[in-house]
């Protein structure tokens, strides 16, 4: 019998990388998609419509696929954007959580069965870091409305964990990107940006706090470890990052450097980017994963860098070869 998996967050740069790594893996993959988009009509096949904001649905959806293992990683994933709607932020990326772990509680009763919870927590719950390298035993600091709603998930989930025998695990992530990346996050703006300033699609690139540093690594070695988090015996939370940390300002110059421009050429500070907390050095001590999970990262920072360039390059050449046809 092949295993079931339900991806809450599916179309997000994450639910791609790991719905193609589950069905590698020979599983029945499920996903939950929101109702938000317009003109939206029948959900894709083994797909289902759920707005985290509310999860009224969540029992019908659980009882229909009936899932082995559950990754929630639907949120309201922006940052800077949860200053801008914190109650939204807090329902979905917070209270959503809360949802998705009651319809559970709910459905194993009903059916007995022991169903596998992972949820995306995040290091931007260190916030403000009170030691670095930051491990699963750094105290959180949260620094926007998305780290509080964050830290909320973080805490049900072992609630669950410890009040009703769940197994329910936390996977807390450094920051993962790729050609997938939303182009809101500040990776991708380079990537896309550096793509149209070398086609001679546009000038310049506006950006915030390029001081800030990160822990970057590739999405795709990061699904593994989520799957990894939900094969261990005894349910547990687990820090997932490179153990190393870069600036923006280095993230531009590997950007810039693989198609052999100068980002300081083209490079501006705009102020609306700033954040009104932000969060200035995440940096993760990925020990316990690699003992116990066996989990190392394979995609560097450089590569990361020239990768998600050369995929801009591609889609961007694309776009433009349409956009003079139809001219
Ligand atoms: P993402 O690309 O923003 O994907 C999140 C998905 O959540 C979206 O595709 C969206 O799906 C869904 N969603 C948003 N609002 C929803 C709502 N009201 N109801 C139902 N679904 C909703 O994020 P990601 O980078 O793949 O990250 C996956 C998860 O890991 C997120 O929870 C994020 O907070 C967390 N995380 C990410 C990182 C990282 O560096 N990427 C690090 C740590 C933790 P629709 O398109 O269907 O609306
Ligand atoms: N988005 C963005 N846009 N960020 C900018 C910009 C800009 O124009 N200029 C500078 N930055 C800085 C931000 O201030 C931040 O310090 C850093 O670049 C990274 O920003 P993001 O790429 O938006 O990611 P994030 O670190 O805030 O959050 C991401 O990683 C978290 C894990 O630590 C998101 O994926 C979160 O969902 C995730 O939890």
């Amino acid at each position: 019998m092949k295993r079931v998996a339900l991806i809450t967050g599916i179309n997000g740069q994450d639910g791609y990388y790991l719905s193609r790594f589950l069905k590698s893996k020979d599983y029945d993959v499920h996903g939950i998609t929101s109702c938000s988009k317009p003109g939206i009509g029948e959900p894709p096949e083994n797909c289902y419509y759920c707005d985290f904001a509310e999860g009224s649905n969540l029992n019908q959806i659980l009882g229909t696929v009936q899932p082995d293992e559950i990754y929630h990683l639907a949120a309201q994933s922006h940052v800077r954007l949860s200053f801008d709607i914190p109650v939204y932020t807090a329902e979905v990326t917070g209270v959503g959580t809360l949802r998705l772990l009651e319809a559970l509680r709910y459905y194993e009763e009903q059916s007995q069965k022991k169903i596998r919870f992972y949820q995306a927590s995040s290091s931007e719950m260190f916030g403000k870091v009170v030691e670095s390298p930051q491990s699963e035993t750094t105290p959180f600091h949260p620094r926007s409305p998305y780290a509080c709603a964050k830290v909320f998930s973080y805490w049900q989930t072992i609630n669950y964990r410890e009040s009703y025998g769940m197994y329910a695990c936390n996977g807390i992530l450094f920051n993962h990107e790729s050609p997938r990346r939303g182009e809101a996050f500040v990776t991708r703006k380079i990537t896309k940006a550096v793509a149209r300033i070398k086609l001679e699609m546009q000038d310049k690139l506006y950006l915030g706090n390029i001081d800030a540093k990160r822990d970057w690594g590739f999405a795709g070695d990061y699904v593994e470890a989520m799957w990894l988090i939900l094969q261990q015996d005894k349910p547990d939370d687990f820090v997932i990052g490179t153990g190393k940390t870069h600036s923006v300002r280095e993230f531009l110059e590997a950007a810039f450097g693989a198609v052999d421009l100068d980002w300081k050429q083209y490079v501006e500070i705009d102020p609306q980017y700033y954040r009104p907390a932000e969060v200035e050095l995440l940096c993760a001590d990925p020990s316990k994963a690699r003992q116990k999970l066996n989990w190392e990262p394979k995609v560097s920072f450089e590569e990361l860098a020239r990768l998600m360039v050369e995929a801009d390059m591609r889609l961007t050449q694309q776009e433009k070869i349409l956009s003079e046809a139809s001219s």
